[in-house]
């Protein structure tokens, strides 16, 4: 196999060439760190939010669902303390006029060329750091006033909160128990950027698990360990990612303890995943501000507590990079190189491409009723456009883990090849058993093949 050959450069140009992620708003020059999803993306993001729930919703019977408001009452982010301290510290350079974050000059570079970090050289010209809110502001209804004034969520966790009561009331939930959610949130980042990696709108996916105060390490250790096995299962070569307890200097203000899980990325280590012990901070807070009792009373033993909270946090974002990262890899193949991502196959866009050999002689008749049967059980694309080899790298190119290529004995036979993108291999199968087998190969245990043995 061949070595780690991916860059940004690489990913950023594969995922606009074929169409997952385009730089939003092009056409008027761009939004700063704004990004669409094109087809392929979507289908590949929706793969890992499936998944994610899947793990959570499906193979657990302990966590419940949310989809919770973007907007929530202004209250909220007193309560959470976002209003007071969801700050980064910023700078100004009076020479180049440029922002940067006070705690991160040396992921910043200066206006000047050639590029220097900002404050390396004596024309740099820094003010003092001061905090900056990196909450989106807006008003709601036709007047615009001081009592009209919102904010867009900067983590969904806040409206599982608000709504923890209603899990204890209606669903009769006892810790410990999860809810969980996915959604978008909105931080007014000073230096976003590395592609999706740091943007102003991006998705979560996170869950807080509600347990007794006493049993917070225990859970804490086991979200841990779910959630880096998560990435692992899903074909994340172990040797890239890793676990990194946070220094006390690095805590949010709500958390106890956390922990990231970091994927090395082109760029370096960097955080995928925080798992946080919030205590009952949340709770607490969101009690004292809204006058509302939000704790557990055992109705037989009469106990009472404010549960702690275990937050596996996650971006979608993020975790669609770090896949793709992770799937990124070119060989060669009868002298040309190939561009493939060796997604996992559950991850993949699409499942299986049927290619007719050639345009005629009832070939792409008989591929288009192949297509419309295995349609029902997966994501398919027919494809007949260009000589068989051209096809087969289009779909390497997108991650497509099988391909079925109909010629001229499928006629007589009713038999097709079925090619294996990562090992090449083709075997002869007949149409009847075709669905069965994808799905058998679908559910099969998967190991990324950029792992040498
Ligand atoms: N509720 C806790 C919380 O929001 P966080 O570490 O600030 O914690 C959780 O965010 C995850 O959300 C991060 O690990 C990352 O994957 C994702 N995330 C945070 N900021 C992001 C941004 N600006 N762009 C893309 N993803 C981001």
């Amino acid at each position: 196999m061949a070595t780690d050959v991916v860059t940004m450069e690489k990913i950023v140009s594969l995922c606009k060439r074929r169409g997952f992620i385009f730089p939003s708003s092009e056409i008027y020059g761009g939004i700063g760190s704004s990004y669409d999803y094109g087809h392929y993306g979507v289908l590949l993001k929706n793969n890992v939010k499936a998944q994610w729930w899947r793990s959570l919703l499906q193979e657990r019977d302990d966590v419940v669902a949310l989809d919770s408001a973007i907007i929530q009452h202004p209250r909220t982010w007193e309560a959470s303390g976002h209003l007071a301290g969801f700050t980064d510290p910023l700078v100004d350079c009076r020479t180049c006029k440029l922002r940067f974050r006070a705690d991160k000059l040396e992921d910043g570079a200066c206006g000047r060329k050639p590029s220097k970090r900002p404050g390396e050289t004596s024309e740099c010209d820094l003010t003092e750091p001061r905090n900056f809110n990196l909450m989106f502001q807006t008003t709601v209804g036709p007047v615009q006033d001081e009592g009209s004034v919102v904010f867009l969520r900067p983590e969904t966790a806040q409206g599982i909160f608000l709504n923890f009561k209603h899990y204890l009331q209606f669903a009769r939930k006892k810790p410990p128990f999860g809810i969980a959610q996915i959604g978008k949130s909105f931080r007014n980042e000073i230096t976003p950027g590395n592609f999706v990696f740091r943007m102003r709108e991006f998705e979560q996916m996170e869950m807080e698990f509600f347990v007794p105060p006493q049993d917070a390490q225990r859970w804490h250790e086991h979200w841990l360990k779910e959630r880096y096995d998560w990435y692992v299962n899903l074909g994340i070569r172990a040797d890239h990612l890793r676990l990194r307890e946070h220094e006390q200097d690095e805590l949010s203000h709500y958390s106890s303890a956390t922990s990231d899980v970091e994927y090395l990325y082109p760029i370096g280590w960097q955080e995928l995943e925080g798992i946080a012990n919030r205590g009952d901070f949340d709770l607490s807070q969101h009690a004292q501000h809204s006058g509302q009792k939000l704790e557990y009373v055992d109705t037989v033993t009469g106990e009472r507590y404010i549960p702690y909270v275990i937050e596996p946090a996650a971006g979608a974002d993020r975790a669609t990079l770090a896949f793709l990262v992770d799937a990124y890899d070119e060989d060669e193949i009868e002298g040309e190189t190939r561009t493939v991502l060796r997604l996992h196959p559950q991850l993949a866009p699409v499942k299986v491409a049927v290619l007719p050999l050639v345009k005629k002689d009832g070939q792409p008749e008989l591929a288009r009723e192949i297509e419309r049967e295995l349609r029902e059980r997966m994501q398919v694309e027919y494809d007949e456009g260009g000589a068989i080899g051209r096809r087969y790298r289009r779909q390497d190119e997108i991650g497509t883990p099988w391909a079925i290529t109909v010629d001229h004995q499928t006629l007589e036979d009713r038999t097709v090849t079925l090619r294996d993108r990562d090992s090449l291999e083709q075997v002869r199968i007949g149409i009847d058993e075709l669905a069965d087998e994808l799905e058998r190969r679908l559910r099969a245990p998967w190991r990324s093949p950029k792992l040498s043995d």
